[in-house]
């Protein structure tokens, strides 16, 4: 089997997008963190006011879509690819809890959806892609070839994402990053549209006790499994 399209969807920070990136460079793929697409829409929100204490007014958010314009360029230094925003790197700005906080309702927009969907399916025609998010698996591509369910327990996931925003100099708590971690989890699982399900024919990852490379080699057998070469 040639290129193949690499779906892999799962709870808020169980690491999909460490993965997923690893798994790219090691195939050769191109990797489109979706997550990060509606964190720009949430940014731009949030910068043009259209966000003030966590509430908003729908008709106002869709109003800017037609504004936004993101795209991925590849970062040598972090061998990975940051977003831009209207040509602005917005990397680390995406990342800050102000975003991770409105997110979720940004996201289950119908509006908001129908637009970033269209952009992933773009990226991802020519298949030989990686992509992670809540819907890829179900609803941008159900017709991936490999499909990846990831979770892990919700502690381990709190303390992951606490140190890597320790480490970038954020002061958050662990309760904050906990409670933030639950609801969005709650939020993404339960919206109308393309809400976070397992698809059916989806493998389950959970990487509770399993360390990066035990998580790539489990994915790379999957993948030999398919018949499909590996570099
Ligand atoms: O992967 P992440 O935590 O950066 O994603 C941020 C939010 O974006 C997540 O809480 C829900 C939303 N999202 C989504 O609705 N659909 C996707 N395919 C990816 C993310």
């Amino acid at each position: 089997m040639s290129k193949i399209i690499i779906a892999i969807d799962g709870h808020s920070s169980c690491g999909k997008s460490t993965v997923a990136k690893a798994l790219a460079v090691q195939l050769g793929y191109a990797y489109v963190d979706t997550g990060a697409m509606y964190r720009c829409v949430t940014l731009y929100a949030l910068r043009k006011g259209a966000i003030k204490d966590h509430s908003f007014i729908e008709e106002e958010i869709i109003k800017l879509l037609p504004g936004i314009q993101l795209h991925f360029q590849f970062n040598p230094h972090t061998q990975s690819n940051d977003t831009y925003l209207k040509g602005e790197n917005v990397e680390k700005e995406i990342r800050q809890m102000i975003v991770s906080e409105n997110v979720s309702k940004i996201s289950a927009i119908r509006e908001v959806r129908t637009k970033m969907i269209a952009l992933q399916r773009e990226m991802g025609k020519n298949k030989g892609i990686v992509m992670d998010g809540r819907d890829i698996g179900t609803n941008v591509f159900p017709e991936a070839e490999l499909k990846l369910f990831m979770t892990a327990d919700t502690d381990i996931r709190t303390k992951r994402r606490y140190d890597e925003l320790r480490t970038k100099g954020q002061e958050v708590s662990f309760l904050e990053i906990k409670t933030n971690l639950m609801s969005r989890d709650y939020e993404d699982s339960h919206r109308k549209e393309n809400p976070l399900l397992q698809a059916k024919d989806a493998v389950v990852l959970d990487n509770t006790e399993l360390n990066r490379e035990q998580q790539l080699e489990f994915i790379l057998n999957l993948i030999k499994n398919l018949g499909v070469s590996l570099q």
